[in-house]
């Protein structure tokens, strides 16, 4: 299959509370609030100058609608569609103006039953980067990739490798030589995608980036000064895995957004794939503290992209689920 596919560019998540998240994310993370119809929110980072990169849509379902990806051309998206109509995963086909400032698109579940999302257009509005009247909180930049915790990570990685084109910047195995985690990529950074081991399919979390290290301490005290100290859930912190000095927030509906900056160019062909241990504490936390159990444990539904209900999941088999930092 050879679509072009460019880069992670935009999270469609229901929100139970659609105050409570502009609360959040807008009076508190900094987003930019491009619209708000009073059912959805959409958001997008200073630097961006697409319409947004983040709808928030009020409902009572929690959970993710889909994950989003800009191809090059319409194309694109018609080999992407043929592609999976071709191995059984049948398309859903959205006309330009069917989604709010976006042109057509496509959505499918993959074959391991994650909702993909493809578009080629949207909307364009002013970008915010020398608009620095209009840095707060965070001063989120741009979407930058999406975790999935998935069951069995080797089998979601060779499609994304095989089938749609990413490659791989870095990857952990376990003892036994299985994948416990991936980070894959389009465009030329650490990833568009990462893979984690654990009950799933879910969402794990999706990412910002962030110009500096500054930004990411700066919002831990913007949070705690407006009563969001609960939000924070690990970090900061410095990665192993990807270099990324990161800051891992829950949402009012518990969904995990990181913020992060840090890592690095990959887009040389001969770049080649870092190996991590499963048990090297450096991994996860270059610094070596350990993860909370939430951070395990916790992940978002991913919802049908043809029925809207959450997506049935399964516990990962064969591969241990957390890293014994017990021996460190
Ligand atoms: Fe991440």
């Amino acid at each position: 299959m050879n679509a072009n596919i460019i880069r992670t560019a935009r999270t469609i998540i229901n929100v139970t509370d659609l105050d409570a998240a502009k609360d959040f994310y807008v009076n508190a993370l900094g987003f930019i609030e491009t619209e708000n119809d009073g059912e959805h929110l959409y958001l997008r980072g200073l630097e961006e100058y697409h319409h947004h990169s983040l709808v928030l849509k009020k409902s009572s379902q929690k959970g993710v609608q889909a994950l989003g990806f800009k191809v090059y051309s319409k194309a694109d998206l018609e080999t992407l569609a043929a592609y999976f109509e071709n191995i059984n995963c049948p398309v859903k086909w959205f006309n330009k103006g069917d989604q709010y400032a976006l042109g057509e698109a496509i959505r499918v579940m993959d074959p391991h039953n994650i909702p993909l999302e493809f578009y080629y257009e949207m909307e364009t509005v002013e970008s915010y980067l020398r608009r620095y009247d209009k840095y707060k909180g965070a001063r989120v930049q741009r979407i930058d990739h999406f975790n999935a915790m998935v069951p069995e990570v080797e089998s979601v990685h060779n499609f994304f490798i095989n089938e749609l084109g990413f490659r791989c910047s870095e990857y952990t195995v376990t003892k036994d030589n299985k994948m416990w985690a991936s980070w894959m990529y389009r465009k030329p950074t650490v990833h568009d995608l990462a893979l984690t081991n654990g009950h799933g399919p879910r969402l794990h979390h999706f990412a910002y980036f962030l110009s500096d290290p500054t930004s990411v301490l700066n919002i831990c005290d913007v949070l705690a000064s407006l009563g969001f100290s609960a939000s924070i859930e690990r970090g900061p912190g410095r990665h192993g895995v990807s270099n990324a000095f990161f800051l891992y927030l829950k949402d009012p509906d518990g969904n995990r957004i990181e913020l992060y900056t840090g890592d690095y160019y990959t887009g040389d062909p001969d770049f080649k794939p870092l190996k991590w241990d499963f048990d090297d504490p450096h991994r996860q936390t270059l610094w070596g503290h350990p993860a909370p159990d939430s951070w395990f444990e916790e992940a978002s539904a991913f919802l049908n992209v043809h029925t809207g209900e959450p997506v049935t999941t399964k516990d990962s088999v064969g591969v241990q689920k957390k890293p014994n930092y017990a021996k460190y």
